[in-house]
């Protein structure tokens, strides 16, 4: 393996300006500790400032279309069991914020995403207008069509026409009694090829119980109408499943400057330096059980414990996946089989879990790797790369050629 990775993380550094502390947060959840504490954010003032002159369509520098919606009006609330959820997040949303790197953190702005230079009134969040027609189309979809775990899937290698789900993953091994609150990943961002309906995503999945949450990027035209790799959220909750906040289920949002569901990238270059990476958490509040997901060190929303079944995660995996909508599957990650090396391959740095006690483990040694056709689709691990990002996930594929 080549050792390319001081190019890398100089490249890192200099890229991505909008999260430019993640190298001090380390991205490793070392603040988990102030973090459990850290229970929400300024939204008790913001929302007593809601500025009602500003506007509420506003657009991101690459053109992109959000409506600013009020905190307590997003579909997230639209539950009536969530009526009461709203209340108490109202009163008891702030606790300790006694720590000032936290503070700092969350107190970075993001207006310069947006065309207007601030983002959403303060108040409100970003929610991405979506027609009634695309909810309805996304909705007809059959229920193949969404993102799934790979636990349920075996070894067939000659299954690649099916309207499918396809991975290469790492995750937690099968039968393993082990229960988490936590996980993180920095993982690279490419442009993988796919038709409509068809999607790649490369992402984490955290199963917790029969409900699950996904976060990473996503091509998927179906619901963002473009070939871009956007990042996106994926609930399921009970009845409710969906991407982003298209469901009572979804996450709530508590920034108004950060848009959900943007366009990542510039994708990288294979073979190059430049790799962009988009850093995620998933992480339980000690206090009141909601799990917290942190885009680039930010915490930009939350989901209520009360809407998952059960309080920990089961088990986690790291990975692609792909649904190939019975048409030849998709290139997955990057589209091309692992190399073994990060200026080659799409691939996954820096795992985190966090155990049921609140310790974090920057190993994972208990992971096993999936493919469920790798013919199509590869998947490697590097325990111990040697580099300074620990355990390396590799992934990814041409479908089927
Ligand atoms: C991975 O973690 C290392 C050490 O904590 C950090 O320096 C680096 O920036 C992280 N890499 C990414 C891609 O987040
Ligand atoms: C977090 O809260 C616990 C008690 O709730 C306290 O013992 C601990 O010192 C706090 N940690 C920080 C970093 O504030
Ligand atoms: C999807 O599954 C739900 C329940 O699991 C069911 O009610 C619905 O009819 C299914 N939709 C399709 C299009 O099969
Ligand atoms: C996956 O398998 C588990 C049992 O191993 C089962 O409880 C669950 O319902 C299955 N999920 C799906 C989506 O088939
Ligand atoms: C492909 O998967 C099969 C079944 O898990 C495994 O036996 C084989 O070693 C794998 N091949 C490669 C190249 O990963």
């Amino acid at each position: 393996m080549k050792l390319s990775f001081p190019g890398m993380l100089f490249f890192l550094l200099g890229y991505i300006l909008c999260f430019s502390d993640i190298s001090s947060f380390n991205n490793h959840f070392v603040d988990a500790e102030t973090l459990q504490n850290f229970t929400s954010f300024e939204m008790e003032e913001q929302l007593k400032v809601i500025d009602e002159h500003a506007a509420k369509i506003i657009k991101t520098t690459h053109g992109d279309t959000y409506e600013c919606v009020d905190y307590d009006k997003q579909p997230a609330f639209d539950d009536q069991t969530m009526k009461n959820h709203l209340l108490h997040y109202k009163m008891h949303q702030i606790s300790s914020r006694k720590n000032s790197r936290t503070r700092k953190i969350n107190d970075k702005k993001f207006g310069f995403l947006w065309e207007n230079g601030v983002g959403c009134p303060i108040g409100t969040i970003p929610i991405q207008r979506v027609t009634k027609d695309k909810l309805l189309r996304l909705n007809s979809y059959s229920n193949k069509s969404k993102p799934q775990g790979s636990w349920n899937f075996t070894y067939n290698q000659y299954n690649v026409d099916n309207e499918q789900h396809h991975f290469s993953v790492a995750r937690t091994k099968r039968g393993e009694k082990k229960s988490y609150s936590g996980v993180s990943m920095a993982i690279s961002v490419h442009d993988p090829e796919v038709r409509s309906p068809q999607f790649s995503s490369s992402r984490m999945h955290v199963q917790i119980g029969d409900d699950f949450i996904q976060v990473g990027w996503i091509v998927n035209p179906a619901l963002y109408t473009d070939m871009q790799p956007r990042s996106f959220v994926y609930t399921k909750a009970g009845k409710n499943q969906c991407y982003n906040s298209l469901c009572p289920a979804g996450i709530i949002l508590v920034r108004s400057d950060i848009p959900l569901g943007g366009i990542r990238g510039p994708p990288g270059v294979r073979g190059s330096t430049q790799i962009v990476y988009d850093t995620y958490g998933l992480l339980k509040d000690k206090a009141n059980g909601n799990w917290w997901l942190e885009f680039g060190g930010i915490q930009i929303g939350f989901w209520p414990a009360k809407i998952f079944q059960q309080s920990l995660a089961n088990s986690v995996e790291w990975g692609g996946e792909v649904y190939s909508a019975s048409l030849p599957g998709p290139r997955m990650g990057n589209g091309y089989f692992p190399l073994l090396d990060p200026e080659d391959d799409a691939h996954v740095c820096n795992i985190t879990l966090v155990d049921e006690n609140f310790k974090i483990d920057k190993m994972v040694k208990n992971v096993e790797t999936f493919s469920d056709n790798n013919h199509s689709y590869k998947v490697y691990e590097d325990l111990d790369s040697g580099l300074p990002v620990g355990h390396i996930i590799y992934f990814g594929g041409p479908g089927k050629m």
